[in-house]
């Protein structure tokens, strides 16, 4: 029996809703007629009670602390799996068996080199240049060189040879921005390695010197590769979502997405956290000044990695990379006072009624900062290795909106709050 909920408007009238369930009964009223059928719309700033599309691709329990992607939780690929494999799982709806993973795989080797010519733009850019700004504009960039894979209506085959060449060269692009920043010379794809390690050697291999990937570095990658592969609806995903609605190419869609990803309150957290605790560091370590600037509503200061629209009780990311973190810099022997700053500041915030009240944890982007540093990775890469995570995400979301054959361009609505009609007067007589 289809459900509905009743709403009753301001003009008396009373009409019918369908309710929609999930198949993991989250309950949504369906409002697609409602301008139709009363001339009323909804608002919801900031999307906080809207669902913009069905998806099958993640579930996200926020008040549990549960995510799944394609209903495998992710402690659990982790922890057996590879990253190259979840990118599979995401975009095709199921784990590859044994020859689909090969030919992925192979797929993936194939397409791992960018135009020579690109390696122009890179030199142009000044040297201080965020690394976030060349990725966006270089993966928009990949558009130009494969102008045959742009049209809209793409058969499944482009569509595949579309989604292999961005996977594949987003590590290039990645490397070359960080080896840019540094002034050293590009290190080229090496496709024996496998996907992780071919970027990890293009990130540190110096032509002087031979590097050898250390293979506990390499599975730490894995897994925040994975932990950050796909979150839902979440800012960088709608902004995909909603560029690749008016049927732009999947180079620009996930450029913009990679733009969206940059801003402090979503992915650029990450750099955003190791600056602040480098802060108190250098501030002799006083944390509990900073959770009380935190705190302070005249001060604009936030705990960043602290918070999460969804997660109101702890985000599982989080869980999972804190042990990592606490296992890799043991079995490095690294002590790294940032940590233990970390720590104490996690510890006091959780204890503080602000933060209890409010359900403020530490999300995904509190230690994996920690955890980047101790492999080599500056601080303004983090949020590049965010978006290589994040692009299997991305992809599939992408995938599954253009291959709905009900897919509208995505529009909202406003309430206009501005001045009603007035009539022009010429310069001269505003005084
Ligand atoms: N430090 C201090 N106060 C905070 C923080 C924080 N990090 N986060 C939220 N609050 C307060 C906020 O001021 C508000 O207080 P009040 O009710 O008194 O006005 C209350 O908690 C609710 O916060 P909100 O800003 O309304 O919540 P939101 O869902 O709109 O924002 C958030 C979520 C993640 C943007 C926010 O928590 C935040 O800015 N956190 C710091 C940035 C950060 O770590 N971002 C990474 C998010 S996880 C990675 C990703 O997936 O993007």
């Amino acid at each position: 029996m289809t459900k509905i909920a009743k709403l009753t408007l301001d003009d008396g009238r009373t009409i019918d809703l369908p309710v929609i369930e999930g198949s993991e009964h989250e309950k949504a009223i369906d409002i697609t007629k409602l301008r139709a059928q009363t001339g009323y719309v909804t608002l919801d700033s900031g999307y906080m009670n809207t669902g913009a599309c069905t998806s099958k691709i993640t579930f996200l329990d926020g008040e549990n602390g549960i995510l799944r992607y394609r209903g495998y939780d992710i402690a659990e690929l982790c922890e057996k799996s590879s990253f190259l494999e979840v990118s599979y799982l995401l975009i095709y709806g199921e784990l590859p068996t044994a020859d689909e993973f090969k030919a992925f795989r192979a797929k993936i080797r194939n397409h791992s080199l960018i135009h020579e010519d690109m390696k122009n733009f890179f030199n142009n850019y000044p040297g201080q240049t965020h690394p976030m700004a060349i990725l966006s504009s270089m993966v928009c960039s990949l558009s130009a060189y494969y102008p045959g894979l742009l049209e809209s209506d793409q058969s499944p085959e482009d569509r595949d040879a579309t989604i292999t060449r961005i996977l594949s060269k987003v590590r290039v692009l990645a490397a070359f921005a960080y080896k840019r920043s540094i002034g050293q010379a590009f290190v080229y794809p090496k496709n024996s390695l496998n996907y992780v390690a071919n970027f990890l050697n293009m990130m540190f291999e110096v032509p002087a010197e031979d590097y050898e990937i250390d293979p506990v570095a390499q599975r730490a990658m894995e897994l925040l590769l994975i932990l950050h592969a796909d979150h839902e609806q979440n800012c960088s995903t709608s902004t995909v979502r909603l560029v690749g609605s008016s049927k732009a190419n999947l180079f620009a869609s996930i450029s913009s997405g990679i733009c969206a990803l940059w801003g402090p309150l979503h992915g650029g957290a990450n750099q955003e956290v190791l600056e602040m605790l480098e802060d108190i560091h250098k501030d002799g370590g006083d944390y509990k000044k900073f959770l009380d600037m935190a705190k302070d509503k005249n001060n604009p200061f936030k705990l960043m990695g602290f918070g999460h629209r969804v997660y109101k009780n702890f985000d599982p990311r989080a869980k999972i990379i804190k042990k990592a973190c606490d296992d890799l810099l043991a079995k490095w022997g690294i002590n790294d006072p940032l940590l233990e700053i970390a720590k104490g500041l996690e510890e006091a915030a959780l204890k503080d009624p602000y933060f209890v009240e409010r359900k403020l944890y530490p999300n995904v982007d509190f230690y994996s900062g920690i955890i980047y540093r101790a492999m080599g990775i500056p601080t303004n890469m983090f949020t590049v290795m965010f978006a290589i995570g994040r692009l299997p995400g991305w992809i599939a979301q992408w995938k599954e909106m253009v291959e709905d054959p009900a897919m509208k361009i995505g529009r909202p609505r406003q309430i206009y709050t501005g001045e009603t009609s007035r009539t022009y007067s010429p310069i001269e007589r505003r005084g």
